[in-house]
Formats: structure tokens, C-alpha cells, sequence
């Protein structure tokens, strides 16, 4: 039986309202030899929300997200990009919504040759006509939402630590002001108080450039505390996709076991609390 939760089960927050159908993917197929990944998978994102994508490690999240760009043809099944079928897309077609969307790619992969003001700046260059101050501006602003100093934008990503490079490749993101960003594991490495800056920027782009997000997390703060709406991959399907309080108050196994172990941590920081109120 498909579980999945209707769309008004996740009603949007107050003084907001779910947009159109951003995204469609419909019963997608896809298995490397004999390990099936995804099995007549179904998943919507709206414009203007916020959804999480969940599930244990090697579910095959990242290479959804790889399915959503085009990057990945899956087996079967069709990817709706505003209603068109990408593989019906020409390669310009192709290449113009790939450029609409940032894509944070879980191992950050900056360009090791680069600096990281070029590396943050790249789409600007490749895309825009946007004069080299103001592209300098936009890198400087982008590096301080990611909680990084302007005194970097000469350095190597050789010389940055992890959590930097992650930092960097998430300014690079978010740099072209894309109307949706898809982000892998964007919390992932960092300290809790960057953790914190991360969630909060995600969550701002949403209020205040309506920006569509995409988030595969394992990081359930994140998911819990700024996502309007969870999927969850189980059984190589998403059979349950609704909003973060359906998902704490869900009597459905497979739910109640993923959840159970983070549930103490979201009491202690006040998201139960504060989805219960809602
Ligand atoms: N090009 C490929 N060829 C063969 N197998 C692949 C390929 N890409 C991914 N896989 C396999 O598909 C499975 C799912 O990979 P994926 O990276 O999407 O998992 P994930 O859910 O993102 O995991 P994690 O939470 O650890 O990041 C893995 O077993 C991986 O080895
Ligand atoms: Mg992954």
C-alpha cells in the first residue's frame, strides 16, 4: 500500500503558499548490476518549499539528485523539469536548466587549480555579463552567508580545511542566485555553529529569495528544523513524503525506526516543541 501523504498533509507555513509542480519524477527505475536503487519511485518538489530527502546511507540519494539534474539517465521512468521530460530536452535545453539550478555535490569538488574567489565566481564568468566588481561583491557576499572572511578569496582550496571547502562550494551554490539549489549533505563535516549558520542561510534563501531547496541530509536537525517536507527513501521507493511533524508523530515502522534515534536530540534543541506548536 502506498503510504505517501497527500500534499495538503504538509500545509505550508503560515503567510506562505506551495507553488506549482517544480520537479516531477515519476516511477523511475534504476540499478547498478544487482544493486536496485530506486524501483518505481515517485517525488514532486513545488516551487518556494524546502524538502528534505532522507534514508540510510547508500539508498541511493545522491544519485536521485543526479537523476533530477539529468546528470544520471535513470533505467526507466520520466524527470519533469517544469513539465518538460529532460530527455526529450535538446543539450542547450539541457545546459539552461542545469544553469538555473545550484548543485552542491557531496564532496564539495571545488576546482583545485582555482582560487577560491574564481571557483565561487566560475558560473558568474561562464554565464553572466556581470562587470568583475560587482562579480567580486557577489563572491565577498556570497563567502560571508557561508560564514567565510573575504581574506580568502586568494587562497588554493589546497589550503583550506574541510568544512572550508565545503563552505566554499556551497557559496559557489548559491552564487548565481539560482531559482532552486539542490544541496548534498550541506551540513556534513561542519561544527555545530557553522551547522547552524548553514541551516539558517538555507532556511533565509527560502524567505527572502523564495528559492526552492532540495536537501539530502543526514543531518536531521536540518531536516526537522527548516524543511516544510520530508521524503523518505524506503524500500527503494519514496512511499512517505510529508511534513516534519507527520513524520515525529508517525506510528508507521519504518518511520518510527529512523527517526527513534534522533528524536531525543530534536526534544533537547526545542524543534518538537516547536513544530508541535504549529
Ligand atoms: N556510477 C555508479 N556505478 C556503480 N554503482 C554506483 C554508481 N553510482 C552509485 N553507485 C552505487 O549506488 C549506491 C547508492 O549510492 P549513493 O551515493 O546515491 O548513496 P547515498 O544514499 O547518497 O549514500 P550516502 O548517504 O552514504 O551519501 C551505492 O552502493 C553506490 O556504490
Ligand atoms: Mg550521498
Amino acid at each position: 500500500m502506498v503510504k505517501t501523504q497527500p500534499f495538503g498533509a504538509a500545509p505550508p507555513p503560515a503567510g506562505r503558499a506551495w507553488g506549482e509542480e517544480l520537479w516531477r519524477l515519476e516511477e523511475i527505475s534504476h540499478a547498478y548490476g544487482d544493486v536496485v536503487l530506486f524501483k518505481d519511485a515517485t517525488l514532486s518538489v513545488h516551487r518556494g518549499e524546502t524538502l528534505a530527502i532522507i534514508g540510510e546511507s547508500g539508498c541511493g540519494k545522491s544519485v536521485w539528485l543526479k537523476i533530477m539534474l539529468g546528470i544520471i539517465e535513470p533505467d526507466e521512468g520520466r524527470v519533469l523539469f517544469k513539465g518538460t521530460d529532460l530527455q526529450k530536452m535538446s543539450d542547450v535545453e539541457l545546459e539552461q536548466v542545469r544553469q538555473s539550478v545550484g548543485y552542491l555535490f557531496q564532496a564539495g569538488a571545488l576546482f583545485d587549480s582555482m582560487t577560491v574567489h574564481d571557483n565561487v565566481a566560475y558560473a558568474l564568468y561562464e554565464h553572466t555579463d556581470m562587470p568583475l566588481d560587482r562579480i567580486r561583491e557577489r563572491v565577498v557576499h556570497c563567502l560571508e552567508m557561508v560564514g567565510l572572511e573575504s581574506r580568502i578569496v586568494d587562497l588554493y582550496p589546497a589550503s583550506l580545511s574541510g568544512g572550508m571547502r565545503k563552505r566554499v562550494a556551497l557559496a559557489r551554490a548559491i552564487a548565481v542566485e539560482p531559482e532552486v539549489v539542490l544541496y548534498d549533505e550541506p551540513t556534513q563535516g561542519l561544527d555545530p555553529q557553522n551547522i547552524t549558520r548553514i541551516s539558517n542561510m538555507i532556511e533565509s534563501l527560502r524567505d527572502r529569495l523564495a528559492i526552492t531547496s532540495v536537501l539530502v541530509t543526514h543531518d536531521m536537525r536540518c531536516a526537522f528544523g527548516v524543511c516544510d517536507r520530508i521524503a523518505l527513501v524506503h524500500d527503494h521507493k519514496f512511499p512517505y513524503v510529508a511534513s516534519p511533524r507527520w513524520f515525529l508523530e508517525s506510528e508507521d515502522p519504518p518511520v518510527k525506526e529512523f527517526i527513534d534515534d534522533a528524536r531525543e536530540d530534536l526534544e533537547e534543541v526545542g524543534i518538537v516543541a516547536k513544530l508541535s506548536a504549529r
